[in-house]
């Protein structure tokens, strides 16, 4: 079978990450026709556009556009940083974009999972990361939406997700993102 090659990006560099703990999970959950890379966002300087208009982006920022190329789809675990996102998930995309004309995202699937210990699921990230999403063409999964709230009561001390009506919901996202990265695949 010719799997998809998709990125999971995690907007949290914390050890105990909860939202590296789901996207586990949503790994775990998947349809087999998915394979799966962690993408590291969290070495990436802060993008300062004199790096590209001189010629001389950090090793860093060639590795990680060359590494979203490959990829036939993004799927973005995010917390939530005062009802925004982390700017590690904003800076990540940001070095994508550019240089301009070389947006390394454009065209490709993607699905958002939004992730938080508190009541309201980080919706105000995963809504602030659909915007520049649309400037920069990732084809967003729109239905289901997948926010997660009280994140920690649904895990087991070893981050494992246990609940089992979330991962029956994970489950159902999983294979929405799957027909959908399938759907794109197949219209190009
Ligand atoms: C937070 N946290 C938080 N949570 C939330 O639901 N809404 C929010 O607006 C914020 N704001 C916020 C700002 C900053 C700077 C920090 C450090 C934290 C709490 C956050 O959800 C919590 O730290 C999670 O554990 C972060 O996700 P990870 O690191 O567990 O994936």
């Amino acid at each position: 079978m010719n799997k998809k090659k998709i990125g999971i990006f995690v907007g949290s560099l914390r050890r105990d990450s909860y939202s590296r703990s789901i996207a586990k999970a949503a790994v775990s959950l998947s349809p087999e026709e998915l394979e799966f890379r962690f993408i590291d966002i969290g070495n990436l300087p802060l993008y300062n556009q004199d790096f590209d208009d001189d010629g001389q982006p950090p090793e860093s920022y060639e590795k990680f556009r060359n590494e979203v190329a490959d990829l036939d789809g993004f799927l973005f675990v995010t917390p939530e940083y005062n009802r925004s996102v982390p700017a590690v998930m904003k800076n990540a995309l940001d070095v994508g974009s550019r240089p301009y004309g070389h947006n390394v995202w454009s065209g490709k699937p993607g699905g958002i999972i939004s992730v938080s210990p508190g009541g309201l699921g980080a919706f105000g990230a995963n809504h602030h990361l659909r915007q520049p999403m649309v400037f920069l063409n990732i084809l967003l999964l729109q239905q289901p939406e997948m926010y997660i709230s009280k994140v920690a009561s649904l895990l087991n001390e070893k981050g494992e997700l246990v609940d089992e009506s979330t991962r029956t919901y994970l489950k159902k996202f999983m294979d929405a993102f799957s027909k959908w990265v399938k759907v794109i695949s197949e219209s190009h």
